[in-house]
């Protein structure tokens, strides 16, 4: 999300919240597991966007959330960035090719809640450095996962992610952030994935529910923002990555609501 907000209340789910965020959660998952086999050589990312659209909506009996979200209103239903895209990539007549790295960002509403998580796919065979970005913004997504817990701060997570991006030598961008999430789309606090001095302000507390969504860069952090108002690439057009997770603090750490079947056991491969 870009870094502004108005209701700066960061709220505390009930029971009843956490169990319809564990169903939005695992809605949003499954979808990221039923686009694998589509992405491929010579498909559209529109057409990625048409088989999400309609699963969310026909299969999931859901709201894809970013259809006609924000100003102007997102077009379409999910976002797909390609190559040195950072994120909000509008779903286009654009054909993927071998060798391109994509990202894919789901929400979905059920029930009034949201869940939020995206992941890197390649189309065939990837380039070493794109492979090489990807793999090292999943785990610096995960290292900020590992902070949460009650107590633990946001500028802990922001830490962590910053720390192993800048040890393999990649940026972080910085105007687009984590969020609360329940049942608004981007709701308080904001989670940074850099070290900022505030966010040691904001201190965790069970049954709170935000995204994780570090973009890591190959170069420099700085990004433009095309005439769609939407698009974020990066102005040196190298590459970016970005995977996200929606997270409950949970009493003594954290679970992953967005939690793809694959992912199992992604702690101990850490
Ligand atoms: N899913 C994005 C996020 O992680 C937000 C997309 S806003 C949209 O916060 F309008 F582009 F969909
Ligand atoms: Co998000
Ligand atoms: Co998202």
């Amino acid at each position: 999300m870009a870094k502004t907000d108005k209701d700066q209340t960061i709220k505390i789910k009930t029971a009843d919240e956490i169990a319809k965020m564990r169903v939005a959660g695992k809605l949003a998952a499954e979808v990221l597991e039923m686009i694998a086999e589509h992405v491929k050589p010579g498909i559209s990312t529109a057409q990625l966007d048409r088989i999400c659209h309609d699963y969310i909506v026909n299969v999931q009996q859901a709201i894809p959330a970013p259809l006609g979200y924000g100003t102007p209103p997102f077009p379409k239903s999910i976002c797909t960035s390609v190559n040195h895209v950072i994120c909000h990539g509008i779903p286009s007549d654009k054909i993927l090719k071998k060798g391109d790295v994509l990202n894919i960002d789901i929400t979905v509403i059920k029930d009034g809640y949201h869940g939020d998580t995206s992941k890197m796919f390649f189309i065939g065979e990837p380039p070493i450095a794109g492979k090489r970005l990807s793999e090292i913004t999943q785990q610096c997504m995960y290292l900020g996962i590992k902070q949460v817990r009650p107590g633990a701060s946001m500028g802990d997570i922001g830490r962590a992610i910053q720390k192993h991006a800048h040890a393999n030598h990649y940026s972080v961008v910085e105007e687009f952030c984590g969020h609360g999430i329940g049942s608004r789309f981007h709701e308080a606090p904001q989670i940074l994935h850099y070290y900022h001095k505030d966010s040691d302000k904001i201190v965790m507390q069970p049954g709170m529910i935000f995204t994780i969504e570090p973009m890591i860069n190959q170069g420099k952090r700085h990004l433009k923002i095309l005439p769609d108002q939407w698009t974020a690439v990066t102005k040196d057009h190298k590459l970016s990555a970005q995977w996200e997770h929606t997270v409950l603090v949970t009493q003594d750490g954290f679970e992953i609501l967005t939690l793809r079947q694959e992912e199992a056991g992604w702690q101990e491969r850490l």
